[in-house]
């Protein structure tokens, strides 16, 4: 089974095919204009993407010399609400127009399922740690569409940390990718911020932005790379911690590592050293892709799912719940 899969949560407009040998072609577009705003303008997303998309799923296409796919997937929520209606409406109408099954992604789960996406990817269950903008939540993966949420950030998401300590040091926008290579000039031992535990398996990462915004406001503060390093330093001791506690109280040691912050440098860097089974997927499967939500939606497919074209998107939406809220 072919399928196109479609994704426009955000700030990416993207598409991609994945067949049974895997990602047979993954395009994305990467909106510019939210720099000049310090941060995603949800109306200015929703109209690049009305823009994109057409362009973007024909790029994708091409891998399949003019056939239609087998079936669509479209990333349904969590999200910009606006954004993702772009993607969602035109992934139906796609699928009306080639008379193939549509499916309905959640994005989250898209994340969650793309370390199965590598050649060695894990097998289930697994633990994944989903770092994104907005999100920052260990589960445990059980089967496709069965996933158990062991822990989540009580605050600020982790890539949110990273944006706004960005800003803070006038580094632009998005902050994570800027953090991480102003990092690699730091010493990550210059500033000892703290690393915030409201326990069990969960995280706080507020106050370690506060601790960061103290730190800028001392006459003797350090550089911005030793600013980056130490606080990249601190949010990658937190991440790795619970995960290591997850593996310890489930006995689960298969861990993926998914979602945008999982591009930067030094949490790959810890991830594969810690003495676990750790996927970590290239840094393109990371942030925002098509690829992944074809991937969640072939499974979802072949495991005999299918939504109807009435199906709504969900700015909320647990990977956890089914697509259409019981009523
Ligand atoms: O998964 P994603 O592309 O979109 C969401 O679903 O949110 O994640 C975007 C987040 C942003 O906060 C961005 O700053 C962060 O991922 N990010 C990074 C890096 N690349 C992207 N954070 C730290 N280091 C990076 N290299
Ligand atoms: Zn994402």
């Amino acid at each position: 089974m072919r399928v196109l899969g479609i994704e426009s949560s955000c700030d990416e407009t993207a598409a991609a095919v994945v067949g049974p040998d895997g990602v047979a072609s993954d395009v994305v577009y990467s909106q510019v204009i939210h720099a000049d705003y310090g941060g995603v303008v949800p109306e200015l997303a929703a109209r690049a993407h009305v823009e994109k998309i057409a362009v973007v799923a024909r790029q994708a296409m091409e891998a399949l010399g003019g056939e239609p796919p087998d079936a669509v997937a479209a990333t349904a929520g969590p999200g910009l609400i606006g954004a993702v209606l772009v993607g969602l409406s035109f992934a139906k109408a796609l699928a009306a127009g080639w008379s193939v099954p549509f499916v309905g992604v959640n994005h989250l789960e898209g994340h969650l399922l793309s370390p199965t996406l590598e050649p060695d990817g894990p097998a289930f269950p697994y633990l994944c740690l989903v770092v994104s903008g907005g999100h920052t939540s260990l589960y445990l993966a059980h089967e496709v569409g069965r996933y158990e949420t062991l822990g989540q950030t009580v605050d600020d998401a982790a890539g949110e940390a990273f944006d706004k300590v960005a800003r803070m040091l006038e580094l632009g926008y998005p902050g994570g990718p800027v953090v991480d290579r102003t990092a690699s000039d730091g010493n990550p031992e210059a500033v000892a911020f703290p690393r915030p535990d409201p326990g069990g398996l969960d995280w706080s990462f507020s106050g370690l932005k506060t601790a960061v915004r103290q730190h800028l406001q001392r006459p003797e503060r350090a550089s911005s790379p030793d600013v980056c390093a130490s606080f990249q330093a601190a949010v990658v001791d937190c991440l790795a911690d619970r995960v290591l506690r997850a593996a310890e109280t489930t006995g689960v040691r298969r861990v993926g590592l998914a979602g945008g912050v999982a591009a930067n440098g030094a949490l790959r860097a810890r991830f594969a050293a810690l003495d676990l089974d750790v996927t970590v997927p290239p840094k393109h499967r990371c942030t925002d892709n098509a690829a992944m939500i074809a991937h969640a939606g072939r499974l979802r497919l072949l495991a005999g799912e299918r939504h109807p074209l009435a199906l709504g998107a969900r700015p909320q939406w647990s990977p956890s719940e089914p697509a259409e809220p019981r009523r």
